[in-house]
């Protein structure tokens, strides 16, 4: 960790590591452009997803998203996992259409399609629900960046598993609220990823860390 470049600590900007994340996962290795899928788990109005979609769109049009959120907030948490009082159950409900209406406003709506034809899809409901076996075949590969901001350890579990066969080496994980030391042992998204990297064998490097918890990992090898 001692490497690991702290990006804006103090920064207002709270897109700025999303930002980073996103256009590391569009560089090849050897320096080219790449574009391929992009996974949002967590909408809300649209803030992160707004900026995906107006980025792909001008640079990256052969780019996918798929962005998943239930409209109707946060699940309850595992029972056997503390969080805090702001990820009651319920909480960040948004309405759909306001998600679209942003996407609309921002000229970005052409570039949106629920369903097919379009680049950007929203898929409705609980992760519960919504992360299904046919999903996962339709999904174009390779998925290049993936935003987790879902809160929770029961969300972030639930992609984190949904996704195991279908990621590959070199895929960017931007982690929204990774524990932010308000509590000594681990829980939310940080907790998710450490059971599931020590299930499946995932191995990651952080590329950089920002203040709120967040954090960008690179992918290293096929988790099984
Ligand atoms: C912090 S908000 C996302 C913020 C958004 N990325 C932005 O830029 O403003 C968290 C979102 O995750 C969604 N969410 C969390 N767990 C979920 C689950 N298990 N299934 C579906 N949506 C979930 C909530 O509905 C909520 O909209």
């Amino acid at each position: 960790m001692a490497n690991v470049p702290m990006v804006a600590p103090r920064s207002r900007d709270q897109y700025e590591l999303l930002r980073q994340g996103f256009t590391i996962a569009h560089q090849s290795p050897d320096g080219t452009p790449r574009t391929g899928t992009n996974l949002e788990f967590g909408v809300r109005a649209g803030g992160s997803l707004l900026w995906m979609a107006k980025e792909a769109k001008e640079k990256y049009p052969e780019d996918v998203i798929y962005a998943f959120d239930s409209w109707e907030g946060l699940p309850e948490e595992d029972e056997n996992v503390w969080r805090p009082d702001r990820h009651n159950k319920g909480k960040f409900t948004v309405g759909k259409f306001e998600v679209e209406s942003q996407l609309r406003k921002a000229g970005v709506d052409g570039f949106l399609q629920s369903t097919s034809g379009g680049n950007t899809h929203l898929v409705d409901g609980f992760f519960s629900d919504s992360l299904t076996e046919s999903l996962r075949e339709e999904i174009p590969t390779p998925i290049i960046f993936v935003n987790i901001d879902c809160d929770l350890y029961i969300s972030t579990i639930q992609v984190l598993d949904w996704l195991t066969p279908i990621v590959a080496p070199g895929c960017v994980f931007h982690f929204d609220d990774w524990s932010s030391g308000e509590r000594e042992e681990k829980w939310g998204e940080e907790l998710a990823y450490e059971e599931w990297a020590n299930k499946t064998g995932a191995k990651t490097e952080t590329l950089a860390i920002a203040d709120h918890g967040r954090r960008i990992l690179r992918l290293l090898n096929q988790p099984k």
